[in-house]
């Protein structure tokens, strides 16, 4: 029997879903749900961000977390917005680091306050610095399917934001829709025109679901061929400067259906439930996964 497909899931939740939640949510209860995901298989994850504790104050424990995250079994890495964030991440004992860029001016200027340019040009020391620590460095690209105030992102300004990372030494990349604005055939023609122009350098989908589409965007990419996708426990997430923004895929959900249609993801159901039902519990409301409501 040929060996079963295996996709990688990059656990977002901790990052993507407490920097949303409109109350802070306390650390140990971040360490909580995060030590659940581990034991449920999550071998990836976004565990926190360096960032302007100004900008999003959900994320000022961000060392704590990173100090109080079991290590083993799991790569740990934060998301950083630029070089003191990335100084701050390793110096705070990350595995390895996602820089974020978005792939409009506009969104970058709303999410880090400067253009593309003034983004790219910390890039260089970036890469240094994670050089010198030893750790990878994954280069994620926020708005790649359409931006809340740009509308269209022009597929050319997607690969040139790519080849940007890639050439500095990106590990590998991360296409986000930031904005859930994706549509199937988008997905398949952006991942397959990724996969020929940068056929080395691995990438993963970050589907939210604003508009409904997030799961048909994931079946078409893995159709295309894509094998690592982004999800977040509950299906929590939400970035703070896009209006209506909405979810994740729900990691569950996710587990769900890719292990029905036997394919591997490393994660067991039962237990990633479990951490969703916890999750529920410490947000005090219904989450948008649809696998714990069975
Ligand atoms: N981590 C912690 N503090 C940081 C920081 C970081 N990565 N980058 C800057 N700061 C601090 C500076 O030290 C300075 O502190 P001070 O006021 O005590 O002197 C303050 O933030 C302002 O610094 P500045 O470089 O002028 O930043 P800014 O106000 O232009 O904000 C960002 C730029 C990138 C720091 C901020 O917009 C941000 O953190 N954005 C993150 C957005 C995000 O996480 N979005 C969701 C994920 S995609
Ligand atoms: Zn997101």
């Amino acid at each position: 029997m040929a060996d079963k497909r295996k996709i990688r899931i990059r656990e977002v939740g901790p990052r993507d879903g407490f920097q949303s939640w409109p109350e802070f949510v306390p650390t140990e209860q971040k360490l909580e749900v995060i030590r659940m995901l581990i034991d449920a298989g999550v071998q990836e994850m976004e565990t926190t961000s360096f960032v302007s504790p100004k900008a999003i104050p959900q994320m000022r424990d961000a060392a704590e977390v990173l100090a109080g995250v079991p290590r083993a079994g799991c790569i740990h890495g934060p998301l950083v917005p630029n070089l003191k964030g990335a100084t701050l991440a390793l110096d705070n004992g990350a595995d390895k680091l996602v820089v974020v860029i978005s792939a409009s001016d506009a969104h970058n200027l709303a999410n880090v306050r400067r253009t593309i340019n003034e983004s790219l040009s910390d890039l260089k020391a970036i890469f240094e610095l994670a050089r010198q620590h030893g750790k990878p460095v994954v280069g994620s690209m926020a708005v790649a399917f359409g931006c809340p105030y740009q509308g269209d992102v022009p597929e050319d300004d997607v690969f040139r934001l790519a080849d940007a990372y890639i050439t500095g030494g990106a590990a590998s990349v991360v296409l986000a829709d930031t904005t859930g604005m994706a549509t199937p055939p988008r997905v398949i023609k952006l991942v397959k025109g990724y996969a020929r122009r940068f056929p080395e350098t691995p990438y993963s989908l970050h589907f939210h679901n604003n508009r409904g589409t997030a799961m048909a965007n994931l079946y078409a990419a893995l159709e295309a061929g894509a094998d690592t996708f982004d999800a977040a426990l509950g299906g929590i997430g939400g970035c703070p400067n896009v209006p209506q923004a909405a979810g994740n895929l729900a990691t569950e959900d996710v587990v769900y259906m890719l292990e029905d249609m036997g394919i591997s993801t490393g994660i067991e159901l039962e237990a990633i439930i479990a951490a969703a039902r916890l999750l529920e519990t410490i947000v005090g409301g219904p989450l948008p996964g649809q696998v714990i409501k069975c």
